[in-house]
């Protein structure tokens, strides 16, 4: 149990037009802190104003990237209630990345006392339009002022909060996503599966082609062959294949194990679909729209929610899915997902975790 100390903020900031958050732009009053050294543990949980860290230029940070961030939402329910949606999953994840990393581990109780300390803190920071939400970023970066690849002995662990919208400028309509058949994301091996900002430094190139040809983002192929699918940086990949809902596995450990994927699988099994979870290549996919058997493509991520995928661009050749619309696999998902999220339906997975 941590002994949070607080420091409030002198001033509160303007909010934000909740009509028009966008995502990542607003951030609340109040950001969680806590060090930690080698020797000593983790030490000092503080809520403390939002505002700027200081670093020393040659924190290892800057230089050999070693950090890890998270991604996870709280939602304002119909009776003001806010809620978070599978919090434990987002800490079990954040520890598997820590390992990986080489970052000390953080209790998971911890972690999650510190999440509901600071949104409850700046809980009137939770938006309430349709379709928002308080978008949680906790991340650790390693401090010691030190040139040289090794392991840091001093870390910083934060958590900041921004009120957001969609991720996409077109909400819930269909995006556009182009397959990137040159740059790779991550092996076999690598850090794919954990969520580090090295991974999204790897596709900027990727994503800065797909925007200039007019895709919204890209779709990542195996990095060995360039021939199975991936997924798409800030999201994983669902197809509908002759009534075949088809995900890549995890066991490569290339992709990020997403929470909303993980939820998505449950519920499809839950209405008795048949789910895969398999290797799935561009050659299948490219078939199955040939022989007009690719129904629906849709992507899922906390961000992202549920974004279904209207066309793939595989080195020119375009493949429209579901018309250009959003199929009824991906609406029902959406609905599901999202009514349990805000309260409006039944949790009957147990999912969503009140904040106080
Ligand atoms: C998330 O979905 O939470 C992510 O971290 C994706 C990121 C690209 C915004």
């Amino acid at each position: 149990m941590l002994n949070i100390r607080i420091e409030p903020i002198s001033k509160k900031k303007e909010k934000p037009d909740q009509n028009n958050l966008g995502f990542g732009h607003y951030f609340t009053d109040h950001m969680f802190l806590m060090n930690y050294t080698e020797g000593k543990g983790w030490y000092d949980p503080r809520i403390v104003p939002y505002a700027d860290i200081s670093l020393p230029p040659a924190a290892m940070v800057f230089h050999y990237a070693q950090e890890m961030f998270e991604g996870l939402k709280a939602y304002r329910t119909a009776d003001g209630t806010i809620q978070l949606f599978r919090p434990d999953k987002n800490i079990e994840r954040m520890n598997n990345t820590n390992i990986r990393m080489c970052i000390p581990q953080v209790d998971p109780s911890d972690v999650l006392q510190a999440i509901k300390a600071v949104v409850n803190y700046d809980r009137d920071w939770v938006p309430s339009e349709e379709g928002t939400s308080l978008y949680i970023r906790p991340f650790i970066i390693a401090t010691d002022e030190h040139l040289g690849v090794h392991v840091a002995k001093n870390y910083l662990f934060a958590i900041i909060l921004s009120p957001v919208g969609s991720y996409y400028p077109t909400g819930i309509n269909p995006v556009k996503i182009f397959i990137e058949n040159e740059y790779v994301r991550a092996v076999k091996g690598g850090t794919g599966f954990a969520k580090v900002g090295g991974n999204y430094a790897a596709s900027l190139i990727g994503q800065q082609k797909a925007e200039k040809l007019g895709y919204a983002q890209v779709l990542w192929l195996d990095g060995i062959q360039h021939k199975y699918i991936d997924e798409v940086g800030a999201m994983n990949v669902f197809f509908v294949i002759d009534g075949e809902i088809v995900t890549p596995s995890l066991a490569e450990g290339s992709i990020l194990p997403g929470v909303t994927r993980d939820s998505c699988l449950a519920l499809l099994r839950s209405w008795g679909m048949k789910v895969s979870e398999r290797k799935i290549s561009v050659d299948e996919l490219e078939e199955a729209y040939k022989n007009g058997k690719l129904d629906e493509a849709f992507g899922t991520g906390t961000a992202a929610v549920i974004s279904p995928i209207g066309e793939l661009n595989n080195n020119g050749n375009k493949m429209i899915v579901s018309g250009g619309n959003i199929g009824p696999i991906s609406h029902k998902l959406y609905d599901t997902l999202t009514g349990i999220q805000w309260g409006k339906i039944a949790d009957p997975f147990g999912w969503t975790v009140k904040v106080d």
